[in-house]
């Protein structure tokens, strides 16, 4: 009979009996998985775990200064790296989505591999990965190849040379979220809607700049605030906002206007592999089309994604 409290108690034995008084890696990405399995590691090794939180440009506003809070108020041993700028300038001209992926997760594992380094005398690779990424990462085709290949740091062990400690590899996503419950991880964690590895770069349409990022950052806030103000963020499995390559003609007082559209999205779904548009209220998205128009300058148009996946897909690119 399975039982987070038994689970937390064999896992934290089993890691401290693994990994005895030597150092462990790993890379943090503000989201469940990750979250989880390193307070597990961090209940048995403590300050011996050693977390890298990397700043690539593309998380959503203010998402690097409160996660890294958090996870300080955790009482995590954590780095937060400002890679920004590297981001930038290695996406510049770059359009293609899987282009954008690839570079995104090269860079990522180039600078992980650096605070590495950085770090002497580490023994060991943490890892949140968890059940389904297992299965995931041995089926033949489908889209979950290319997902998982940025997933979870997926590519760092090989490159690396660690042997790996990853204390959620046997469970499903509702058990992380019940271990994380157990051991105190904050709701606001615990509840997280997924959020794509490559961020606010897939969710810019074409190029990405940073003035797109900025733009895009404060309409994904107003919406996302806005969700859970009305209580409808945790009705929904997955949202976002995403910046269209398209501009078009608006008025604003007596002016004329020439200025970006965003597509807001939110989904519901139990695995991310099929999702159903969300049927959110009328009422919310007129407010969320104003907001977002007024508010934030180069935008003009909001328009609402009512496509369920198969066919579209839950991200634009
Ligand atoms: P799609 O767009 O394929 O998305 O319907 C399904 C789920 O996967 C997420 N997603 C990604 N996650 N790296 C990730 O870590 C990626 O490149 C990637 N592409 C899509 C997406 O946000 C959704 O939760």
């Amino acid at each position: 009979d399975w039982t987070p409290a038994a689970f937390v108690q064999e896992t934290v034995a089993k890691i401290t009996a693994q990994v005895g008084d030597k150092k462990v890696v790993m890379a943090l990405s503000g989201g469940v998985d990750s979250t989880v399995a390193a307070e597990l590691i961090h209940k048995a090794i403590g300050q011996n775990l050693y977390c890298v939180f990397v700043d690539n440009g593309l998380l959503r506003k203010d998402e690097f200064e409160t996660v890294l809070d958090s996870y300080k108020h955790m009482g995590l041993n954590v780095k937060g790296v400002n890679a920004r700028e590297l981001f930038y300038r290695e996406l510049t001209g770059v359009s293609d989505p899987e282009k954008k992926r690839k570079i995104i997760g090269r860079l990522f594992i180039e600078v992980f591999q650096q605070e590495s380094t950085l770090l002497k005398d580490i023994s060991f690779l943490g890892q949140g990965t968890i059940y389904p990424d297992v299965i995931e990462s041995v089926s033949v085709n489908g889209p979950s190849v290319t997902i998982k290949s940025h997933h979870n740091v997926g590519g760092l062990p090989e490159k690396m040379n660690m042997s790996l400690v990853e204390p959620l590899r046997f469970l499903f996503k509702d058990e992380v979220r019940r271990v994380g419950r157990e051991i105190g991880i904050s709701e606001l964690f615990l509840g997280r809607h997924p959020f794509p590895g490559p961020g606010l770069a897939i969710r810019i349409l074409g190029e990405i700049t940073p003035d797109k990022v900025a733009m895009l950052q404060e309409a994904d806030a107003i919406y996302i605030e806005g969700l859970r103000e009305a209580g409808l963020y945790d009705k929904v499995w997955q949202a976002g906002t995403i910046l269209l390559p398209v501009q078009s003609v608006g008025v604003m007082g007596d002016e004329r206007t020439y200025e970006f559209t965003v597509a807001l999205r939110a989904v519901t779904s139990t695995d991310g592999m099929t999702a159903d548009w969300a049927h959110l209220p009328y009422e919310f998205l007129a407010k969320m089309s104003n907001d977002i128009i007024n508010r934030v300058k180069g935008i003009n148009r909001v328009v609402y994604d009512i496509s369920s996946k198969p066919p579209a897909t839950i991200e634009w690119e």
